[in-house]
Order: structure tokens, then sequence, then C-alpha cells
């Protein structure tokens, strides 16, 4: 069974172009860690620009959630997964998008029709309720009593707070043996969504407030795990064909059956495979105490934990086997996977060293404070997690191996503390939701690719840009280079950037091969991330780059550019802060 194929092959017969998974963290959108829908890398194009592929797209993104991290463990949730999309940029709308998904599922995949229900928008004070898609589906054969009409919660799609959006309509499968019911009861949790087609036609701002798009979109989205494990008929995600091989591999590992160790098995499984993409993303993610790198870091120890649980020697290689099954299993797909599968190996390695030290010696502190102690005070198990990263389920565990409880309820007030603390300051940086680009982001955009090219001028050709970062305040820009800039090198790089914007030079976007492109001399940061056609902006004569976009029309309105800081990011690689005036 294989549903990307079938899935891309199908989508490929209708016109649409299939274009490749983007890394999983996102370039130049600060207000998300990482990819989690398909549509995500594809915002500017959804707000109207024209994507060098044509109006027709499909993929398979590989994508990463985090807040359904406490429901790993059951038998659907997952942090890592990948998502079927197909899209049309101003192209059809819902007639097409309906009968697309209704043939794919009853012609490709020969699911019987009485096995589906829809849902769709039931309208409210400022959009509509949604007839056409409801008529197109009865019109297609589902009865009256499979469709379901349902407010903004369910049937209105927006990713964050703000950006392109619209209602959509869902589509659920029967995923169980008993006789299908004949009126569709949304309540009734055999019936699982499978499907999203999402009617992209507004733009909602922060304030709520809704303008029609410039184009009309569709975006749509298919978990693979979980409609491979309705056709493969299991109600258990893990018991399909995905997991298969690495759950053998770790049923072997730890000698238990996966009856009875569910949770455990489950959630060393998914982290692993999380952990696997994450480290393997071009964006060259270590595990650390902030964004992406503290995500995996937790991923990883959790994994740990869980091994630890069904008494896996934690020295052992446990985790570097099971990564190398779920590489196998993924690196035609995605290249990186293979071409990193060395450091992959290596970040889980050492992460687990250093948790099992700080395991030790966080076990040695549990016995020193708890010597004279009945039971574990609150203090000492937030004192346990916040210092030496004690999940409280470790150290619960950890007391009942010494006959003591743990103050639970004092422990869950000084948690719930720390963690209004932190939220109030992570805020900042998710409250944009995805709001595409605001001015100012855009005119870092472009001033990003006068200093890529002001550097290979003024210091070396062998500059090439490692990485970008940025916001509406500065941008961050990472360059491979073997040494400190001299100060006379930063204010002829600083000098260089400002003639070119005041030369106020044409910014052109151009279609062209990638092969051309790059033979042209183009830059490029991730030659495998673009398709075959690609498109390249080009400011005056200065400056050439594979990019997405958007940009300023002339470099003219960027204003005054100023260096900031340069310093060191990592081993060959310097990092430069700067501003606009
Ligand atoms: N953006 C929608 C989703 O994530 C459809 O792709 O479900």
């Amino acid at each position: 069974m294989n549903l990307k194929k079938k899935y891309l092959d199908y989508f490929e017969s209708l016109g649409h172009v299939v274009i490749p998974s983007a890394p999983l963290v996102p370039e130049n959108d600060p207000s998300v860690l990482f990819n989690t829908a398909g549509m995500q890398p594809l915002i500017v194009y959804l707000m109207g620009e024209d994507h060098p592929y044509g109006k027709r797209l499909c993929d398979v993104q590989k994508c990463v959630r985090l807040t359904d991290l406490d429901s790993i463990g059951d038998e659907t949730h997952h942090t890592f997964f990948e998502m079927l999309g197909n899209w049309s940029l101003g192209d059809y709308f819902k007639h097409e998008s309906i009968e697309y998904s209704f043939n794919f599922l009853t012609k490709v995949l020969n699911i019987p029709v009485e096995k589906l229900a829809i849902t769709v928008f039931k309208g409210d004070d400022k959009i509509p309720r949604d007839d056409v898609s409801a008529k197109r589906w009865m019109d297609l054969g589902i009865k009256k009593d499979r469709i379901a009409y349902l407010g903004r919660d369910d049937n209105f799609w927006i990713a964050g707070e703000s950006g392109p959006c619209g209602c959509d309509t869902e589509i659920f499968y029967w995923r169980s043996l008993d006789p299908v019911p004949i009126v569709f009861d949304v309540l009734d949790e055999r019936w699982v969504e499978i499907w999203n087609n999402v009617f992209m036609e507004y733009y909602q701002d922060a304030d709520g407030n809704i303008s029609e798009l410039k184009k009309k979109n569709v975006d749509t989205g298919m978990g693979v795990e979980r409609t491979v494990a309705i056709l493969e008929g299991v109600n258990d995600n893990y018991l399909s064909s995905i997991w298969h091989d690495a759950l053998e591999l770790l049923k072997k590992i730890s000698n238990l059956p996966y009856e009875g160790n569910e949770k455990s098995m489950r959630i060393i499984l998914d982290h692993i495979r999380t952990a696997v993409f994450i480290a393997a993303d071009p964006s060259g993610i270590k595990p650390s105490n902030t964004n992406q790198g503290y995500i995996l870091r937790r991923l990883i120890r959790r994994c740990i934990r869980h091994a630890r649980k069904l008494n896996i020697d934690l020295n052992s290689n446990f985790e570097e086997e099971i990564a190398k099954v779920f590489i196998n299993l993924y690196k035609d797909t995605y290249k990186e996977l293979g071409e990193n599968e060395e450091v992959v190996l290596e970040v889980l390695r050492t992460e687990k060293e250093k948790f099992n030290k700080t395991l030790e010696k966080g076990l040695k502190v549990f016995d020193k404070l708890t010597k004279d102690m009945k039971d574990v005070d609150s203090f000492t198990a937030f004192h346990l997690y916040d210092t030496f990263g004690f999940p409280i389920e470790l150290t619960v565990e950890v007391a009942h191996e010494h006959d003591m409880n743990v103050d639970l309820e004092g422990f869950e007030k000084l948690f719930k503390e720390h963690q209004k603390k932190s939220r109030t300051a992570s805020q900042g940086m998710f409250k944009g939701g995805l709001s595409g680009n605001s001015d100012m982001e855009i005119k870092y955009h472009t001033a990003t690719h006068l200093l890529n090219a002001a550097l290979r001028k003024v210091v070396s050709k062998d500059v090439h840009q490692k990485g970008s970062n940025i916001t509406s305040e500065r941008l961050r820009f990472d360059f491979s280079c073997d040494h400190k800039l001299s100060l006379d090198e930063l204010a002829k790089v600083e000098d260089l950037v400002n003639e070119w914007i005041k030369a106020d030079y044409k910014v052109e976007k151009l279609t062209m091969k990638k092969e051309e492109a790059i033979s042209s001399g183009a830059e490029c940061m991730f030659i495998d991330k673009y398709p075959d056609i690609v498109s390249v902006y080009k400011i005056g004569d200065v400056s050439k780059e594979l990019c997405g976009g958007p940009h300023v029309e002339h470099t003219g309105v960027l204003g005054k550019f100023k260096i900031k800081k340069e310093e060191s990011s990592s081993a060959g690689v310097r990092r430069i802060k700067a501003v606009l005036e």
C-alpha cells in the first residue's frame, strides 16, 4: 500500500506539480518553531505571489505539532507526521476540489461511499453557510443524513490568529467493524476525520477583521499516519506498517510484548522518529535549552525516561538502532536523513549520555535531599524538575522505589507558577501567529540578499548563507567564513549595502530552470530543497539568489543599513545582526 505515491500520482494526473517538502524549520518565519501543516511554507503564495510551478501543486510535507505532546502515548497522536496536500492557487475552487477528493477516496483507494461522512460550515454573522459544498457532496453521492453543519470551531481554518483562511469541509471515515449508522453523529468517535479541504478566500487580521484575498485558493491536508492505519484496518496507528519494523525491534531490545507496555513503546517510537527528523533537518538543530533545540532535547529525554521504565539498558545504543530503522524507511524520500545519518546518531547518543549523567546526579541529590523525609515535599520535587530536568513522573517513580509519596498538589502549584512565567516570556514569539510577512520583514528580507552579496564581494567568494532569521525589528544572517570580520571589513560591507540601497536598484523576480539558475551564478542555500523550476530574485547587477520571496520592488525603500553585531555562530560560521534605520 503506497498511499503517498497513489496520492501524488493522482493529483499529478490532474495537472498538479509535485513540489518537494520544505525543511521542518521554517525559514524567515520566526512565529513558529516548526512547519505544522503543508500550507505553511506556501503562505506567501496563498497571499497572492505567483508560484514558479504554477497554480496546481501537491506534496508530502514533513510536519511537527507540539500541541499534542501530552497526548503522545495514545493510539492516534504523533509529534512528527507527514501531510499530503493539494493546492489550487487561484485556479479551481469548491466544485473540483470536492470532486477530486471524492474520486481519490472512492475510486483510487476504493473506500465505499457508505463509510464516508462530511462536515461543512454552518454560517455565522460574517460568513454565510456553505451550501455550495454541501450540494456538491450530495451530487456526488453523499446522503443528506451524512452531512453535518458545524460552526467556526470545527469548519473554519486558519493557522494561528491571523493569515489566509476560510471555511472548510472535512471528510470522515467510519473506523469500526460495527454497522455504519445512517445518520452521521460527529460526537461518535468511531467517525474519524481523514481529510480537510480549506477554501481559502479570506484574510483575517490580528483584530479578527475579515477581507477577501486576491485569489480564491484551495488548501487540503490529509495525515499519512492516520490514513494508512485506516486503510490497513488497524485502530492503533502504531500497529500500521509505518511503525512495524521499529516496533518489532523495540520489542526485541526490551524483551517485552507490546501489550501492557503500549504507552512507553509509543512514546519511544514517536519521539525517536521526530528527533531523527529534527536533527537531520538542514537547519542543523542541536539539543539546547531554547526553541527548536529545547524541543529536541525534551523529546530525547522523555524517550530515555520511558526506556528506563521498560528496563532497557541505557548504556546500550538502543536509540541509535531504532533511529536507523526510521532513517532507512524514509531516506529515499527525504535525502537529508541519509546524508546526515552520522550527525543524527551522534545527537541522540550525546544527549542520552548527558541525560544519563544528569539522571545519576539527580538520583544522588534525591537521596541526599530526601534522607530525613517521610515523603517527598513539593520544593524538592520542583527543585529536581527545575535543576535536573526531572519530570514529576520520574520523581514519583523514584519515590515509589523508596516507599515514599510525593506532594503532587504542592508541586502542581509551583509548576503552574513557573509555567505562567515562562508563558509570558515566550508569548512574544507566538503572538503574531502566521500573519504572513509584514512590510518591515519584507524589507529585511531584501536587505539580507544585499548583505549576502556584499559579504561575498568584500570578504570572500567562499561566503555562503548558512541560515537566516528575520523579525520586523532586525535581521540575523549566518554565513560560512573562517575568520572574525575586521572592523574594516564590517565598515566596507555596511557601506556597500548602503551604496546599493541608494542606487535604488530594481528587484526583479525571474523564473527559470534550477540548473540554469545555478550555472548563471545565483546564490542558493539548500540546493535539494528547490523544485526543478525556481524563482530567482535579481537586484540590479549586484545580487542574484534563489528565493521564494517576497521582496520590495526597489532597494531605495530600505532606509539605512546598520550592522549591530558580528559574532561566531558555530565552527566556521559567523553571524551578523543588522537593522534598517
Ligand atoms: N491547512 C489545513 C490543515 O492543516 C489543510 O491543509 O488541516
